[in-house]
C-alpha cells in the first residue's frame, strides 16, 4: 500500500466526524450515521485507490451505500480492502455522551476477515503483553500475565469492559481478583485500541463486542504492536451458516491477530466525534470553522500520526447539506 493511502484516509474520517458531529445530542442516531455514512462514501470517492467494502454498513440490499462488496476510490492506484464503522457508537452522538468516533481500516486485498455482524468474545492487550496471554485463559490468569508484562500490581491492572447485563459475571471475576474494572457505554475499538497506546493507563480490554468491531480494533493493534484475540459468538442455526458462508469454517475456533488481519501491512485511522480515552472532540469553533482530532497508524512502519485539523465548514458542502 501507498504511505500517502494513510494521510488520504484520515480526510475520510475527519469528514465523517464532522458530518456525525452535527447531529450531537438531536436524539436520532439513524440520521448521524446517515450523515457520517454520505460524507465518509463521498471523501472515499476523491482518494487514489481500488478499494472493496468487506466491512461496512451491511449487504447492498439493506444499505444504500458503504455496502459490502462496494467498490471504492477513483480507480487507480493499490487494490485494497476497507472495512468501514462510520460512527463506532451512535447512541453517543445521538444522546451526547463520551467516547464517539469515526473509524475504518485499510488493507491490501484479501488480508481483512470478512466478519459477519455477529457477536465475537475479545481479549486485547498492549506490546507489553502481546504473544503472553490467551483468549482461552481464565480471566484472572490473563490478568496475572498483564501485570507482570506491565510491572505492575494486579491491583494496579486497569481492565476495560463493556458495560452489558452479559459481563457481570466477567466484572464480578476481575473484581475478586483484584483488578481495576473501567466499564463503558459503547465503542469498545476505542477499548481495544487503549491498551496499546501510552498514556491511556488501559492494560486490557475483555468481552463480547460486534465482530466487524473486532477486525478494525485488530488493525489497529497491529499497527501498535499489540495483540488481539477473537471468537465469534454465532447465536443460532442462520449466524453458523453465516459464517461458513463468509469462509469462517469453523465458527467457535479462537482468531489470532493474522486471523482478523494477515500479513504485515494495514492502516488505521480514528476521528473523535466526542472526547473519549483516545481521542478529542470535534470542537465548533464559531465562524464556521471546527476542529477535529484524529489518530492515524500504519502497521509496516509503526508510524503513529495525531493530527489536530481546522475545517471551515463553508467549504465542505457534502456536510453541510446532511443536516438541511
Ligand atoms: P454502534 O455504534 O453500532 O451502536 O456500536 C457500538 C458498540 O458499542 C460496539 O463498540 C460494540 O462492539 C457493540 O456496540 C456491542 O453491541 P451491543 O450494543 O449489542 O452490546
Amino acid at each position: 500500500m501507498d504511505r500517502e493511502l494513510a494521510l488520504e484516509v484520515t480526510r475520510v474520517t475527519e469528514g465523517a466526524a464532522l458530518a456525525a458531529a452535527k447531529w450531537l445530542g438531536r436524539g436520532d442516531k439513524i440520521k448521524a450515521d446517515g450523515a457520517a455514512t454520505n460524507a465518509m462514501r463521498e471523501i472515499f470517492d476523491s482518494v487514489n485507490m481500488k478499494g472493496r467494502v468487506v466491512i461496512g454498513e451491511g449487504e447492498m440490499d439493506e444499505a444504500p451505500m458503504l455496502y459490502i462488496g462496494e467498490e471504492l476510490g477513483t480507480g487507480n492506484g493499490p487494490e485494497v480492502d476497507i472495512a468501514v464503522d462510520p460512527i463506532e457508537g451512535t447512541t453517543i452522538v445521538a444522546k451526547g455522551y463520551t467516547n464517539a468516533m469515526t473509524v475504518l481500516a485499510i488493507a491490501d486485498r484479501g488480508k481483512l476477515l470478512h466478519a459477519p455482524d455477529m457477536y465475537m468474545e475479545k481479549l486485547a492487550v498492549g506490546p507489553n503483553a502481546a504473544g503472553k496471554v490467551s483468549l482461552s485463559d481464565p480471566i484472572e490468569k490473563t490478568i496475572e500475565i498483564v501485570a507482570e508484562a506491565s510491572n505492575k500490581k494486579v491491583e494496579d491492572v486497569t481492565v476495560m469492559v463493556l458495560e452489558r447485563p452479559r459481563h457481570e459475571e466477567l466484572i464480578d471475576q476481575i473484581r475478586k481478583k483484584g483488578a481495576r474494572v473501567k466499564m463503558f457505554s459503547d465503542n469498545d475499538i476505542s477499548a481495544s485500541i487503549a491498551t496499546a497506546l501510552p498514556g491511556t493507563g488501559v492494560d486490557l480490554f475483555v468481552g463480547i463486542g460486534g465482530a466487524p468491531e473486532g477486525v478494525v480494533a485488530a488493525a489497529g493493534l497491529k499497527c501498535l504492536g499489540g495483540e488481539m484475540q477473537g471468537r465469534l459468538k454465532p447465536q443460532n442455526d442462520a449466524e453458523i451458516e453465516r459464517c461458513k458462508e463468509m469462509g469462517i469454517k469453523d465458527p467457535h475456533r479462537i482468531l489470532q491477530l493474522d486471523d482478523l488481519v494477515a500479513g504485515d501491512d494495514a492502516i488505521f485511522s480514528a476521528t473523535g466525534v466526542t472526547s473519549g480515552t483516545i481521542l478529542g472532540e470535534a470542537k465548533f469553533l464559531g465562524g464556521g470553522l471546527v476542529e477535529t482530532d484524529s489518530i492515524v497508524m500504519r502497521a509496516k512502519t509503526k508510524t503513529v500520526r495525531y493530527i489536530k485539523t481546522v475545517h471551515n465548514l463553508e467549504h465542505k458542502p457534502y456536510i453541510i447539506q446532511d443536516n438541511d
